[in-house]
């Protein structure tokens, strides 16, 4: 098969991380058959500094005339960088907020999965997490918070800030439809995360995802308000699959569900629109204090390549392939710095990239 892949490199660690996947990709296209082509756009930071913007508009047509996109991370240090001396609607992020917007990318699918190799860098106590745990964070993306209308004024002589939190039945529909799928191919549970007894989008939110349901009879539905989820994430993380949320609740669900596991480094992200299109990128930043010093982790972007070939291109045994090579190399003892313990060798980028490769 041929396959059209957009790339956004992006700042900090992303374009180590990004050449270590297309290492991969490649490896795995010769070794089954296929051709990946890549092509480059800019966004977040090293788009604001060659064009103006953290996203242009060509930008956004290239990488909608792909099969898919590959995202490294952007943005950089939010107290240091004069990109954050930028209104808001030119900084770095919001090339992401417009990607997301622009290709209708509202599923945000991150796994939180604890490696039985990595055990040891789980901080919660050994008894917690026995028997692993290994669940998918769906959190709406392109709602919410995060694109109601906002604005700073002076009111009554006071400076006032307001954020709209809006959600409408269709797109509360459509991630519940999509929660409910994923979690038909997981364990059958899903967990509708909510603050029903404050919120009004939150008490839609519930009515929709009952709805929604009624056409899966065969899988577990639970409400769970999100200040109590973020309690149980840390008392007993095995109870979840699928743990359905709007954004602004995914955003801060999916760090805490990711720390658990101990190993942000490893954790792929999938945002998907209702095609077979998907925008893949790691659930870490962009990391600019160790960017440049190939000490970043780039499993979490080659498993999001992964996630890519299987969720967009259809191509399972490849994404196995993928998966099983991650692990070996775990197996055999290789590590990066940031999930390294007692007894591993400790690799740079490239070289983990290099390892990984090789297994395929
Ligand atoms: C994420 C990030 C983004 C978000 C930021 C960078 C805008 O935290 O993808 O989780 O909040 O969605
Ligand atoms: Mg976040």
């Amino acid at each position: 098969m041929e396959k059209k892949i957009t790339v956004i490199r992006g700042d900090g660690i992303g374009p180590e991380i990004v050449t270590e996947a297309i290492k991969v990709l490649d490896k795995t296209a010769e070794k089954f058959g296929h051709k990946f082509e890549y092509t480059d756009i800019l966004m977040g930071g090293c788009s604001i500094d060659a064009c103006g913007v953290p996203l242009t508009d060509e930008a956004v047509a290239t990488a909608k005339a792909a099969d898919a996109v590959l995202l490294g991370a952007i943005g950089g240090n939010t107290s240091t960088s004069p990109w954050y001396k930028l209104e808001p609607k030119l900084r770095p992020e919001a090339g992401l907020l417009k990607i997301r917007k622009e290709l209708g990318l509202f599923a945000n699918l991150r796994p939180a999965v604890l490696y039985s190799q990595l055990k040891d860098a789980c901080p919660l106590r050994e008894d917690i997490v026995e028997n692993g745990f290994d669940m998918m964070i769906m959190r709406e993306l392109t709602g919410g918070l995060y694109f109601g209308d906002r604005k700073t004024e002076v009111r009554d002589g006071l400076e006032t800030a307001v954020d709209t939190l809006v959600y409408n039945e269709n797109e509360i529909r459509r991630i519940a439809i999509k929660g409910f799928d994923i979690a038909m191919k997981r364990r059958k549970k899903v967990t509708s995360v909510d603050k029903a007894n404050v919120l009004d989008s939150s008490r839609l939110w519930r009515k929709i995802v009952n709805e929604v349901a009624k056409d899966y009879p065969e899988v577990e539905l639970e409400h769970m308000l999100v200040d109590n989820c973020a309690m149980q994430l840390v008392r007993d993380p095995a109870q979840f699959d699928v743990v359905l949320t709007e954004n602004m609740f995914g955003d801060i669900l999916s760090d805490e569900a990711a720390m658990v596991s101990g190993s942000l480094g490893m954790l792929a992200s999938a945002s998907l629109n209702d095609t077979k299109f998907g925008l893949y990128e790691p659930s870490h930043g962009s990391a600019p204090d160790i960017a440049g010093q190939d000490k970043a982790n780039p499993i979490a972007t080659i498993i999001s390549a992964a996630m890519m070939l299987r969720y967009s291109f259809d191509m399972d045994k490849e994404a196995d392939a993928i998966e099983a090579a991650v692990s070996k190399v775990l197996d055999e003892g290789y590590r990066t710095g940031d999930i390294s313990s007692e007894g591993c060798t400790i690799v740079g980028c490239r070289k983990m990239g290099d390892l990984i490769a090789e297994r395929i």
